[in-house]
């Protein structure tokens, strides 16, 4: 049953929902982009009448959103799924990211191990390399031990961020956006303000990653309290980790679970007030993070998972966590949809808006135009023909008197013939 479960990779997972919004979004930003160049060509000059109808401010207007949608087209190139880690030293954060990438990426270990922040993010390309806060410098990373070392080696504060990059085609958490910050123990001296201010703001999903040989601490308390304060409803989940332990007291297994799981689901509901009791059933979830390793280490060499195990009920715990990773992708999905999409195409909109206010208004300048020298047209024509009309009252005028001398003339010269 197991080895369907993680057969299941064919299942369509639900960070499409993200990958494929990402897309629609920039193709639509593509089409806007095109539109805005092409107008800017138009009011630039294409016509030669232009000048006379579109001002300066209005060309310089359009070039600005030029500028404007290869901005946001750019944001969006980068926009991604964030999600943040946080618990007490040792309680196994790093264990779990690496659990999820199925592959020994972060240093685990007795004691404090993580002394910085550490976010893993996807690459192209076959190598991995690291980049250290404040720094260009692309360091390379070949192994595990060496990546510990080179975190080690200088003295980072607690609160800066190493960018670990790693090839995407390693793992399909990479490869559809998601990033991964792992913190230092929230109990090692956090300056709360400046991990919430630099590392949380923009995350879409929270682990809290517990112990569950023991229990919820007041510093991991405080830390989410002040999230919770910076942040509307930030989106937490909560790991009951090295739940294999349980297996050694059988006898006690049920009514632990039952105390982890009530003191879990009151904090998120009556403490922090981010879920309703029916999301609170959906966040909380009871696993082993190095037994999932483990097990995904084997099955990458083609070996059964359950040689991975630590304790007795190896599969209801490895089920457990391909549960939570279902329901953590479609969390981080559609948080970060609504998060990091709604403002681009508000965006879009608001740029559409503009821009076609502005062109009706041209539209309108050059019907105005129009009409204009229609009317010196008639009014010209209009005065053409009463000239005519003059020109051929004057000509039979002259033709009548010219006429009568003409008869007069005669008149005269018969009368002198006949005297
Ligand atoms: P810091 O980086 O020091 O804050 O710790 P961390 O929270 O990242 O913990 P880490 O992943 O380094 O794990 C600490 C130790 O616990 C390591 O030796 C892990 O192998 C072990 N460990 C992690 N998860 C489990 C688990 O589910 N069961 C058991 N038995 N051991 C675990
Ligand atoms: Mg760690």
């Amino acid at each position: 049953a197991t080895r369907a479960l993680h057969n299941n990779a064919n299942d369509i997972s639900p960070l499409q929902i993200f990958v494929r919004a990402k897309k629609k979004i920039n193709d639509i930003f593509v089409e806007i982009e095109d539109y805005v160049s092409e107008t800017t060509r138009f009011v630039e000059g294409d016509v030669p009448i232009s000048g006379d109808i579109i001002d300066k401010a209005e060309t310089e207007q359009f070039k600005s959103y030029v500028l404007k949608v290869s901005g946001i087209r750019e944001v969006l190139s980068r926009d991604h799924m964030k999600v943040a880690f946080f618990g007490r030293t040792s309680n196994g954060k790093s264990s779990v990211i690496n659990a999820m990438l199925r592959d020994k990426i972060l240093p685990s270990g007795i004691g404090h191990t993580t002394n910085c922040f550490c976010q893993v993010e996807g690459i192209d390309g076959q190598e991995a390399y690291l980049v250290k806060e404040g720094s260009d410098e692309k360091l390379n990373v070949t192994s595990i031990k060496q990546l510990a070392n080179a975190l080690c080696q200088e003295k980072l504060c607690e609160s800066s961020l190493v960018r670990i990059f790693w090839p995407r085609e390693r793992c399909s958490l990479l490869r559809d956006d998601v990033v991964f910050v792992d913190s230092p123990g929230v109990d090692v001296s956090p300056n709360l303000d400046d991990w919430i201010d630099n590392h949380c703001l923009n995350a879409d999903v929270f682990v809290l990653v517990l112990n569950s040989e023991s229990t919820m601490t007041l510093a991991e308390k405080s830390f989410f309290h002040e999230v919770s304060t910076r942040l509307s409803k930030p989106n937490i989940f909560i790991l009951n980790n090295r739940w294999d332990a349980s297996a050694s007291e059988p006898e006690f297994q049920e009514s632990v679970k039952a105390q982890h799981q009530e003191r879990c689901t009151d904090f998120l509901i009556k403490e922090l007030k981010v879920s309703t009791p029916k999301e609170a059933e959906e966040r909380v979830f009871f696993v082993s993070a190095r037994e999932t390793l483990q097990a995904r280490l084997k099955e990458q060499e083609g070996l059964p998972a359950i040689q991975g195990a630590l304790a007795e009920g190896f599969q209801n715990r490895y089920f457990e966590f391909q549960d939570f990773e279902r329901k953590f992708e479609e969390c981080i999905s559609q948080s970060a949809v609504r998060t990091k999409f709604a403002q681009h195409s508000s965006r879009g909109k608001s740029i559409a808006n503009e821009m076609r206010q502005m062109l009706d208004g041209i539209y309108e300048r050059a019907n105005v135009m129009h009409n204009q020298k229609l009317d010196q047209k008639k009014k010209l024509t209009d005065r053409i023909a009463n000239t005519e009309q003059q020109l051929m009252l004057v000509t039979r005028e002259m033709k009548m008197k010219i006429h009568n001398m003409v008869e007069e003339v005669e008149q005269k010269v018969a009368k002198a013939l006949n005297e």
